[in-house]
């Protein structure tokens, strides 16, 4: 009887050892040599190559993010503010507040929609980095459009709700609380596609199990979020008031001096407490930047400190006269807001490298038709806007009771643009046709 006890154990011991010993060292994730990360990355990498110059899809993913981005933003300060002005009682506050609501429900479609082009560059160009990261939390990605959604209809809800402000205050924190929710799943996503040395990591928890419901988010960086949602939105917001006083300032009758005074002052000031946060967390995220990617010192690292800095010195400068230096502040703004977007590309760039993986080196498949067509469809938009929104400019600053009559050189840009459509609308549908008379014939 004791014998077997013994023999039990030991015959359970030794298993226990043999198991470790063969399967175990097999099953247990001993990490990826740099040498087998870069093989997975190209691997995973589209074998048709790119279909145009990857650096002008590089180009124009930074530009379209940086215009994605300065609407969230907006989205996400419009509404801080609004939470706060109608919490106040003061008159001025409550205007603002409402001016600020309607900011960010425009800001939200807008941010909606011109998310659209950066994601599509960037899927192009760097779909392994997009694809594992966004199936390695594919639930929370779903939940992505979903929370979105919610957040856009409490928006509108405190919209509707404008006139009483404690129904409106509880939409809009209903709203920026789902923003904010939204915009961690988009950073989580974002900042994990920058590890692809832990991929296979996370998802096999070092090699024992495979996590595939996709609930799981495994990378956040508070200095990157804070820097790339928080702050800026607050600073953003700050601009945008300033100009909200510029422009309708001198020529609105029915918004007095002194409210035009108070939206640009306090403008300013949301603009000086946010920058100097942004600074401040954006300088902590280069710091958690790893030192192997050799980003820290790189000449794009510090150009997006010398932008913030720059824009920083404008708006410290604009506390003084805020109306005057409201163009100004916006110029600073942009300035700030493209070497930041190009920083975060370059660090994008700087990852990849450690595996040898470049964009620089797709094979090219070039393919004519399709960039003629996404070019020619911008330069229609751009010539339907630069109507559109110069109309819109001389018609807001308008007196109330006013129509603005539009000069000669504006009815020839109206003409242009309706026919710059209509061009573009036989070319669209022509290529339809042909290609489907070409399929079928
Ligand atoms: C209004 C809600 C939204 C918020 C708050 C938001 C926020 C953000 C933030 C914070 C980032 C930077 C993340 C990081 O790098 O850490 C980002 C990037 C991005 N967003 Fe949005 N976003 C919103 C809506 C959208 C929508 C609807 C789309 C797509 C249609 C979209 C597409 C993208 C893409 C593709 C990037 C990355 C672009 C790149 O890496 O070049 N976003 N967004």
């Amino acid at each position: 009887m004791q014998m077997t006890v013994y023999q039990n154990l030991i015959r359970w011991f030794l298993l226990w050892v043999l198991g470790v010993l063969l399967l175990g060292g097999r099953l247990a994730f001993a990490g990826q040599s740099p040498a087998e990360v870069s093989q997975m990355l190209k691997a995973m990498a589209d074998p048709a190559g790119a279909p145009f110059y990857p650096i002008v899809m590089q180009i124009l993913q930074v530009l379209t993010w940086a215009l994605h981005i300065v609407v969230v933003w907006t989205s996400v300060g419009g509404l801080l503010y609004a939470i706060y002005g109608f919490m106040r009682k003061e008159e001025n506050h409550q205007r603002l507040a409402r001016a600020m609501l309607e900011l960010a429900k425009v800001s939200v479609s807008l941010a909606i929609v011109l998310g659209v082009a950066p994601l599509l560059f960037y899927q192009v160009i760097y779909d392994p980095l997009w694809y594992a990261s966004a199936n390695l939390s594919a639930s929370w990605y779903v939940m992505f459009i979903v929370f979105l959604l919610i957040g856009y209809y409490l928006i509108w809800f405190a919209y509707f709700r404008r006139q009483n402000s404690t129904q409106a205050m509880v939409f809009s924190i209903g709203g920026v609380v789902f923003l904010l929710l939204v915009g961690f799943i988009i950073h989580a996503v974002n900042y994990q596609a920058l590890y692809p040395e832990k991929w296979v990591e996370w998802y096999t928890s070092g090699g024992i199990t495979m996590n595939h419901s996709g609930w799981n988010i495994y990378a956040f960086n508070i200095f990157r979020y804070l820097s790339l949602l928080v702050f800026p939105a607050v600073a953003t917001t700050g601009i945008f008031m300033m100009l909200y006083a510029w422009y309708f300032g001198t020529r609105r009758e029915e918004f007095p001096q002194e409210y035009i005074n108070f939206s640009a002052r306090l403008g300013s000031k949301l603009a000086l407490y946010g920058g100097a946060g942004w600074i401040v967390f954006h300088i902590l995220y280069i710091l958690t930047v790893p030192s192997e990617w050799n980003a820290k010192g790189s000449i794009f690292t510090w150009l997006s400190v010398l932008g913030l800095l720059l824009c920083a010195s404008i708006i410290f400068i604009a506390q003084k006269n805020p109306v005057r230096m409201a163009v100004t502040s916006l110029v600073g703004g942009v300035v700030a807001i493209i070497t930041v977007a190009i920083f975060r590309e370059y660090l994008r760039v700087a990852s990849a490298g450690r595996f040898g993986y470049s964009i620089y080196e797709y094979k090219l498949n070039l393919e004519w038709l399709s960039p003629m067509l996404f070019f020619g469809t911008l330069l229609t938009g751009l010539v339907l806007y630069a109507y559109a929104w110069w109309m819109a400019y001389k018609a807001g600053r308008t007196p109330k009771g006013q129509v603005y009559q539009a000069s000669e050189t504006e009815h020839h840009l109206g003409e242009a643009s309706v026919f710059v459509v209509v061009l573009w609308a036989v070319v669209f549908i022509g290529v339809g046709l042909i290609v489907i008379a070409r399929n079928y014939l």
